[in-house]
């Protein structure tokens, strides 16, 4: 019998720019799930080219029809209808923070200018580290309207928290919700009040003393990822989360995830990129919620603000010294 020829409808893009742990995990969780077809870039020479042919070979198993190319060259990404920037170095022994911001920030540029001349019309997440920092240098490069730039942190640090919160309370994870608000370090600011268990707050259920303590681990949940492995960081909650906000916004879900977008004003804040809660779908960040913030919790997302604000300064000046 002759096989009836099928035509599927056009598969969304999502073009990842850096095939290291992260960016080759996050190919992998968007073409088991089915979301979309996968371009992988690099300039590993070979890199993203095995990890592409790999992941073809592993679809007669894992039984989907989602296809993925690695390539070095950016006009095989032509069309994407989201990038994700997961391309960077990692801080090696001997550098400074300024060391790698500058790096960074001259990747983020680079990258981020290649990838949207050849999909102007995409929604660019941004994944590289210091997060909050490198979103806004993306949002200059790309030149796009800021609510079609977002960054991944949000999701992540959430999972962390409500991952504490469940073991501590011996709960099935899909019962716990927490919200995460600022920059993605050491100066996070977990929220007790929005984070709940099947909507009972978590400020109900815990001693002030335990939810320190889980705060204080989801503050340093990268940091003890980064002790344990010594080499290298976290990198499949962190695909897991960027993949969430990929099929959000490819579905148009309107899901509300915390994730660094771009404050008018919100908060009192203006002209920076900070982890605050947003509604993500196929326009990108179409909605930035404002929380009515306990004082002490307003003033801890004010500090991280300026910390990161700081950053921004450095590296622009780190560039602008560069060029
Ligand atoms: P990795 O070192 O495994 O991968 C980075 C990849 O970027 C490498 O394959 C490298 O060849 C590539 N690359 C470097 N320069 C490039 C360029 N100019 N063009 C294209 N590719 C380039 O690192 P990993 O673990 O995948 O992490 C990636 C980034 O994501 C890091 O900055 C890391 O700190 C950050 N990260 C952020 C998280 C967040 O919550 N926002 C969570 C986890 C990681
Ligand atoms: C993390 O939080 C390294 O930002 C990365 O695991």
């Amino acid at each position: 019998m002759a096989l009836m020829p099928t035509t599927a409808p056009q598969a969304s893009r999502v073009a990842i720019i850096g095939a290291g742990n992260v960016g080759s995990t996050l190919g992998q969780r968007i073409l088991e799930k089915n979301i979309a077809d996968v371009i992988l870039l690099d300039i590993e020479a070979g890199r993203p080219q095995g990890l592409a042919l790999d992941l073809m070979e592993a679809r007669g198993v894992e039984d989907h029809d989602r296809t993925i190319m690695g390539t070095a060259d950016y006009a095989d990404t032509h069309g994407a209808d989201v990038i994700v920037i997961t391309a960077g170095l990692s801080r090696k022994p001997g550098m400074s923070r300024d060391d790698l911001l500058k790096v960074n920030a001259q990747i983020i540029t680079e990258v981020t200018r290649k990838a949207i001349a050849q999909s102007p019309q995409a929604v660019l997440i941004v994944v590289t580290n210091p997060l909050d920092v490198m979103t806004y240098l993306a949002w200059q490069a790309s030149g796009l309207p800021p609510e079609r730039v977002v960054g991944m942190a949000g999701v992540l640090d959430a999972a962390r928290f409500e991952t504490f919160i469940a073991l501590e309370l011996k709960v099935s994870i899909a019962n716990v919700n927490a919200m995460v608000l600022g920059g993605h370090g050491d100066l996070m600011v977990p929220l007790p009040r929005y984070s709940t268990v099947s909507g009972i707050p978590i400020t109900e259920l815990m001693d002030a003393q335990t939810i320190e303590r889980l705060i204080e681990r989801t503050r340093n949940g990268g940091a003890e990822i980064v002790s344990l492995m010594q080499a290298g960081s976290a990198y499949f909650a962190p695909a897991s989360s960027a993949c969430l906000m990929v099929e959000s916004i490819l579905f148009n879900r309107s899901r509300i995830l915390p994730a660094a977008a771009y404050l008018q004003g919100q908060y009192d804040l203006s002209d920076l990129f900070l982890g605050v809660p947003t509604c993500l779908n196929r326009q990108g960040v179409t909605q930035v919620l404002e929380l009515d913030l306990r004082e002490d919790d307003y003033q801890a997302l004010h500090h991280s603000a300026r910390s990161v604000r700081q950053n921004i300064e450095t590296a622009q000046a780190l560039l602008a010294s560069a060029s």
